[in-house]
């Protein structure tokens, strides 16, 4: 493990957060890191084998087939950082590719310890390549594996899943110049970005059939009830999947069934939910792949290549450092 260290006090920070998302005046919000505890990471791994949800099937499909052509175009040698690593599953393909070429430190950047446990078990056979962990956010793990970094060595970063379209367009657009900002030229990021569907897919994708994402969705509210001290009544509560279409989005959204009162012990808050009210706990924005070039522009790189996949609209996208 590179570091174990997290902020001064996380339940602090998230009694905080859900106190200001739940005040807001008109949508009430909470933000979308904390559907990811252990319980919700876990969720999340099953909602990717969902027949429904071929995103993570998608973007396994393309770094399969991919992986020597991405590798033939980095810079070496080169590091491998991984923001938000999940099981580390998909990555084994890049890995796999890398280690027949140089030894290779790759350093997965993950919130979640258990998941950074996990993939570190999944990917430990791999031969000429070290795992070191770092139980980070995102921006500040990358900083650590920057200050790491050796002579001469290039960084790959892999921000696979499509996470990024969990940010809003702008606020992608400022999170990708603040990882270029960590970065030096010739780095390069492998970016995942899941790609303009149909409604209907889309509806299904992200309110399946067996009910896992609406567990996914729910289990933030058993959260605060677990770590903040509230009383969520679960069954008052039910998963919305909506489509936002000047957004470009699906959002996921928690409905109160009626009228209700709401107390957060840690938050020191009261919270009225009128029937119907909801609170919006995620979106997922969906991209063209042309798209993905401006972005990169926008962000201080060039995209190098685009591979998209045929069966389920994804593009992972490979984006030097200018
Ligand atoms: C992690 N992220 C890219 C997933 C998505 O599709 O936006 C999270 C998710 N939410 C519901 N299903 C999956």
């Amino acid at each position: 493990m590179l570091t174990h260290a997290i902020t001064a006090n996380p339940t602090y920070e998230f009694a905080a957060d859900v106190r200001a998302g739940l005040t807001k005046p008109g949508q009430k919000e909470l933000l979308s890191k904390y559907l990811y505890d252990d319980v919700g990471s876990a969720l999340f791994e099953v909602i990717s084998v969902l027949p429904e949800y071929g995103l993570t099937r998608a973007d396994e499909r393309l770094l399969r087939r991919h992986a020597r052509d991405v590798v033939d175009r980095l810079s070496l040698p080169v590091a491998v950082a991984e923001l938000g690593s999940g099981s580390g599953k998909k990555t084994r393909w890049i890995l796999e590719a890398l280690g027949r070429r140089q030894r290779t430190r790759y350093y997965p950047i993950e919130i979640s310890s258990t998941a950074l446990a996990m993939c570190e078990r999944e990917l430990r056979d791999i031969d000429s390549i070290s795992i070191l962990g770092c139980e980070r956010e995102y921006l500040d793990g990358l900083l650590e594996v920057a200050a790491d970094r050796r002579r001469g060595q290039y960084l790959l970063i892999l921000f696979l899943g499509s996470t990024i379209g969990n940010f809003d367009r702008p606020a992608g657009v400022r999170f990708l110049q603040e990882v270029r900002h960590i970065l030096m030229p010739g780095d390069a990021m492998l970016l995942g970005t899941d790609l303009e569907k149909s409604n209907a897919q889309l509806l299904a994708a992200y309110d399946d059939e067996l009910g896992v994402t609406a567990a996914f969705n729910l289990n933030v509210l058993a959260r605060i009830n677990r770590e903040l001290g509230a009383d969520f009544a679960l069954d008052q509560f039910e998963h919305v999947a909506r489509i936002n279409r000047e957004a470009r989005s699906v959002e996921m959204h928690l409905r109160s069934r009626r009228r209700q009162t709401v107390t957060i012990a840690a938050s020191e808050l009261m919270v009225e939910f009128q029937g119907d009210e909801t609170i919006w706990t995620e979106s997922s924005h969906k991209y063209s792949s042309e798209e993905v070039f401006q972005l990169a522009r926008d962000a201080g790189f060039r995209c190098e290549a685009q591979w998209v996949d045929q069966q389920w609209p994804f593009a992972e996208s490979l984006l030097v450092a200018e």
